[in-house]
């Protein structure tokens, strides 16, 4: 790709990777199928649909929307190698749980932004009566006595908070979450239970209800948009000092970042399903960021405002407090020309007047996003390898930057 181009335009956004994962996990708490309409083709989607293939649920495309079909689960141990490729398989475990009462896990590990402990999902899970024991790096789980129970979470974890609800779901009684996580995918899903017949209440608060029912069915669902992604457009016009509209997007999921975004000197515009950003032409920096749970600002668009203020007139700082070891963009700015140094969990950014295009490689899922941002703005050519790691959550970006006006393509390395 070649920096230069001013991002101009309007682009739909479509549904969020973060709420469609744990809904296909949620759709194998009943035995007739549900559709998730406009269902993003991302390279998540397709991993947990091979996991739920392991499962015996089959799922399949129709246009844009994904049936999934759970009337013929046969089976409640995940596949090693799978499990491990796609972390989001944890969110499996509550489900099969409340469908089949038994399930075998691995561990899922970590990934390039942290070590990814499941502690918060197995104590909750225990405190609902499961029985977990670990062997060979196999969790094997027993809810032959599973029961409702009061679950206070360490840490308002967005996984544990989802894990939880879909194993109470169809557990008699009522069980609580408190000091759970309230991230806007969590009231998503809570809608989608609900329209299944489940009965949850709370979600998007720090507590949340869930009554145990004695079945649910499939349905249709149209799940929210994906506000990581609108995020990271929002920010391609910004760093281009263009603008841009986007479609289907609902600016109350994107205050922390839009109120960044004027900070940086951008003007934003919304009406209730659309935004509109207007970037000015050299960006300002913001003084401090801090990552948080959410309303806080999300440490999934951290590595993107990382990239703006690397341009930006004046110095920032940005203090990541969810995961230990999401700075590795730095070291690719620094390269591109960037002024950033890193200590702990605080990075300061002196802005530059310019980047330069390299060839790097991306390292994770919205660090390398960011890299595109970055390549956006930089002088010459940018050639980025190992993008899958962004396909797993963007569909197409290059295509959707493309029609934006950037001078991106892909290439295959046999080029
Ligand atoms: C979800 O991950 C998202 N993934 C992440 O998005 C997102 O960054 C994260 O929530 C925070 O918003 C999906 O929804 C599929 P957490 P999750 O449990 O559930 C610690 C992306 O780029 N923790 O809220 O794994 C953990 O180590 C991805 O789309 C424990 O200590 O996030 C981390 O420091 C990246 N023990 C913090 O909590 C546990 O049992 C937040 O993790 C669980 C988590």
């Amino acid at each position: 790709m070649r920096g230069g181009e001013r991002i101009s335009g309007e682009t739909v956004i479509g549904a969020a990777k973060n709420a469609v994962l744990p809904m296909m996990a949620a759709a194998i708490l009943a035995d007739t199928p549900s559709t998730f309409v406009h269902c993003p083709r991302i390279v998540d989607v397709e991993s947990m649909r091979g996991i739920l293939r392991c499962l015996g649920v089959e799922s399949r495309w129709r246009d844009d929307s994904l049936v999934i079909d759970g009337s013929r689960i046969i089976s409640g141990e995940m596949p090693e190698k799978l499990s491990k490729r796609v972390r989001s398989s944890i969110f499996l475990l509550g489900p099969i749980l409340g469908r089949l009462r038994k399930a075998a896990v691995v561990y899922p590990g970590g990934c390039e932004i942290g070590l990814r402990p499941i502690d918060l999902h197995l104590n909750g899970l225990k405190r609902m009566g499961v029985e977990i024991r670990e062997a060979g790096g196999v969790l094997h789980c027993d809810g032959s006595r599973m029961h409702a129970a009061d679950i206070h979470l360490d840490y308002p974890s967005v996984g544990a908070t989802e894990n939880v609800m879909m194993a109470a779901v169809l557990t008699p009684g009522r069980t609580t979450i408190s000091n759970a996580a309230r991230e806007p995918e969590i009231e998503n899903l809570q809608a989608y239970i609900n329209a299944m017949g489940g009965s949850v209440q709370g979600a998007g608060s720090a507590t949340v209800v869930i009554d145990g029912v004695s079945k649910v069915r499939g349905v249709s669902f149209s799940p929210m948009f994906d506000r990581i992604a609108a995020g990271t457009y929002l920010c391609a016009a910004a760093i281009t000092g263009g603008e841009i509209t986007l479609r289907g997007a609902e600016p109350r999921h994107l205050t922390a970042v839009t109120q960044k975004l004027r900070e940086m000197g951008c003007r934003i515009e919304e009406t209730p399903d659309s935004v509109s950003l207007r970037a000015p032409a050299r960006l300002r920096a913001f003084d401090t960021l801090q990552t948080q749970p959410h309303p806080g600002f999300p440490t999934d668009m951290q590595s993107q405002m990382m990239a703006l203020a690397s341009v930006a007139r004046g110095s920032s700082v940005i203090v990541e407090n969810v995961f230990e070891n999401r700075f590795a963009l730095a070291g690719d700015l620094n390269c591109m020309g960037a002024n950033i140094r890193v200590a702990g969990r605080a990075a300061l950014v002196q802005g530059v007047e310019r980047l330069n295009g390299i060839h790097a490689r991306a390292r994770d899922l919205r660090g390398g996003a960011a890299l595109v941002l970055a390549a956006l703005a930089a002088e010459g050519e940018t050639v980025i390898s190992d993008v899958h790691l962004i396909d797993r959550g963007y569909a197409k970006m290059e295509d959707t930057l493309s029609r934006l006006g950037a001078d991106i393509r892909r290439v295959s390395l046999t080029d």
